[in-house]
């Protein structure tokens, strides 16, 4: 809770929503104290909005403009003033395939996560369950972490390892993988809206 209000979350979400889903069922089963006040997405048929609208839940489309891995400069600023319209405490990245520029972040300090199919900093980017199997590393994970400037670089809320099996297919990995984020995503959520999480630089202590 936020001074006895609830806690209300901004989901930005390109593709199926299942992480969407995990706080969504989260919330409704009492482990998780906050809402959802409003899904966007970027992709007008994206499963998440589907997931948000059969659960009751506002959710907009809003064209993400001209570019393919941004937000062009008529959508950045629609995106933050729907946001703040919602009056949302944390912007909650859920699968969202677009970086995120300074005036974005600007506008909610603090207050933007973001979930990683990896354990970062090692495989950034795109793909980070394929990036893993192809290097052929023998743990991988997921990662929450702040959103900054950077790509996948801010710091770290919380991590949760997950092992490469043999006969590993991207697809199998992957989903090994999302197993894990669809328990720390709302976990980690939680901390944050109980106030049980302490900042002081990249060092991120979470109760
Ligand atoms: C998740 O695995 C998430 O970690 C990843 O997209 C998937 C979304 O799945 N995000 C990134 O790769 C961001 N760089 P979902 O739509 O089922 O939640």
């Amino acid at each position: 809770m936020n001074g006895g209000k609830p806690f209300r979350l901004g989901v930005l979400g390109s593709g199926k929503g299942s992480n969407f889903v995990a706080l969504a069922d989260a919330i409704a089963a009492g482990t998780l104290p906050a809402q959802v006040a409003l899904v966007i997405s970027d992709v007008a048929d994206a499963g998440i909005l589907q997931h948000a609208r059969s659960r009751g839940i506002a959710a907009e489309f809003l064209p993400p403009g001209k570019f393919r891995t941004k937000l062009d400069e008529d959508a950045e600023p629609a995106y933050v003033r729907r946001l703040q319209e919602a009056q949302v405490d944390l912007v909650v990245l859920a699968g969202f395939m677009r970086v995120l520029k300074s005036d974005f972040l600007r506008a909610f300090p603090q207050r933007i996560i973001n979930i990683h199919p990896s354990l970062l900093p090692a495989f950034p980017g795109l793909e980070a369950w394929k990036q893993a199997l192809d290097y052929g590393v023998k743990f991988t994970g997921c990662t929450v972490h702040f959103v900054d400037d950077g790509v996948d670089s801010g710091p770290i809320l919380g991590q949760e390892v997950v092992p490469v099996l043999p006969g590993d297919t991207a697809a199998t990995l992957h989903a090994r993988i999302q197993q894990a984020e669809h328990r720390l995503y709302p976990a980690t959520v939680a901390a944050l809206a109980c106030g049980r999480v302490q900042v002081a630089g990249r060092q991120v202590v979470c109760r």
